[in-house]
């Protein structure tokens, strides 16, 4: 009996690549595929009156290499129930590989037992992705590195650096003695990284989370903004509360303009009503949550979204093809 090989499999080791989405980043994953120049595969997706979910694939998966692609934004457990009902769906039709494309992971802010009686969410839903079926993870910008120690797969955590940075260092022309602010210090290093490769100097805020009511409360201002445009950044905007008074305490302490940065636009409630109104020339983001119009509204204009898809389908791409993907960030 012939042995039945194929030059093509031993090129295409996990198949050929299928991406699939849920229903929380139509937007994102459209441009995700037609970046990389590939459908969107059909999919059903049902809502029952009782609100358990029914999914079914409008073609076979078997021996292929499956992208989940599903943002954990609001609605949360929707969007997360979408995620791990499609994972298990690929998993079931005999899928070569799923991987759990999450441009915004949710639950990434409860990574440990830092009170009595308290659960640690992150583990939970990492344990949740991978009996889903999850072969692998692509993440972007966790908002801490060490929830990939909650993961037993092997994944990818990126970074929106790179897209945010060049947009500034081409603004930076623009701008008046800038210094890069963290609002946060468990972001101060990777703010150091902004101000480096900006070449401009760096000031801490210093805060405090007080309580568990999502509100922060920033107290001093480390470093020098007087007559300064001030680069605010950060990992997510959620409430609002710690960016609103970021902006603030950068305004009192002598700042000129002032630029918010951050990567993970959530705007809960009416965040973006409540950060419209601060005086900030520019809000930059990128589209690892969709904002709906209706917010988008509120900024006139001010509010740039910078788009993490052609990040996200490059490293599918190498993904598929073995190749490292650490070499696209020159590591
Ligand atoms: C905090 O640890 C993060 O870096 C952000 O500052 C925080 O998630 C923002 O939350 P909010 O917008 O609700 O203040």
């Amino acid at each position: 009996m012939p042995v039945l090989h194929s030059a093509r499999h031993d090129r295409m080791k996990y198949g050929d690549i299928k991406l699939y989405t849920g229903t929380s980043c139509p937007e994102l994953a459209t441009r995700i595929a037609a970046h990389m120049g590939l459908p969107l595969c059909e999919r059903q997706i049902i809502q029952f009156p009782n609100e358990n979910l029914f999914i079914q694939l409008q073609s076979s998966v078997r021996g292929q290499d499956c992208y989940a692609i599903q943002t954990t934004s609001a609605p949360v457990h929707r969007n997360l129930m979408e995620l791990l009902i499609l994972m298990q769906t690929l998993r079931l039709d005999s899928a070569a590989r799923v991987t759990a494309v999450v441009p915004y992971l949710c639950y990434a802010r409860s990574d440990k037992k830092d009170q009595p009686r308290i659960p640690i969410t992150a583990r939970l839903v990492a344990d949740m992705i991978e009996v889903a079926g999850a072969d692998r993870y692509l993440f972007l910008d966790l908002h801490a590195g060490q929830i990939q120690g909650f993961f037993s797969i092997p994944g990818d955590v990126l970074t929106a650096f790179y897209i945010l940075i060049d947009y500034l260092k081409a603004k930076k022309p623009t701008m008046k003695n800038p210094v890069v602010v963290t609002a946060d210090l468990g972001f101060a290093k990777k703010a150091r990284n902004f101000a480096v490769s900006m070449d401009v100097p760096l000031a801490f805020i210093e805060k405090r989370r007080i309580s568990n009511d999502s509100k922060a409360q920033a107290l001093t201002m480390i470093g020098d903004v007087r007559d300064r445009d001030a680069v605010i950044v950060d990992d997510e905007i959620d409430t609002g509360g710690s960016m609103i008074q970021a902006v603030n305490l950068a305004k009192d302490n002598g700042a000129r303009n002032v630029y918010v940065v951050f990567v993970h636009p959530v705007f809960s409630g009416n965040a973006a009503e409540r950060l419209a109104a601060l005086p900030v020339a520019e809000f930059i983001t990128t589209d690892t949550v969709p904002i709906p119009p209706e917010k988008m509204a509120f900024f006139g204009g001010r509010l740039t979204q910078l788009s993490v898809a052609p990040l996200l389908g490059e490293v599918i791409q190498r993904a598929n093809e073995g190749r490292s993907v650490g070499e696209l960030f020159n590591e």
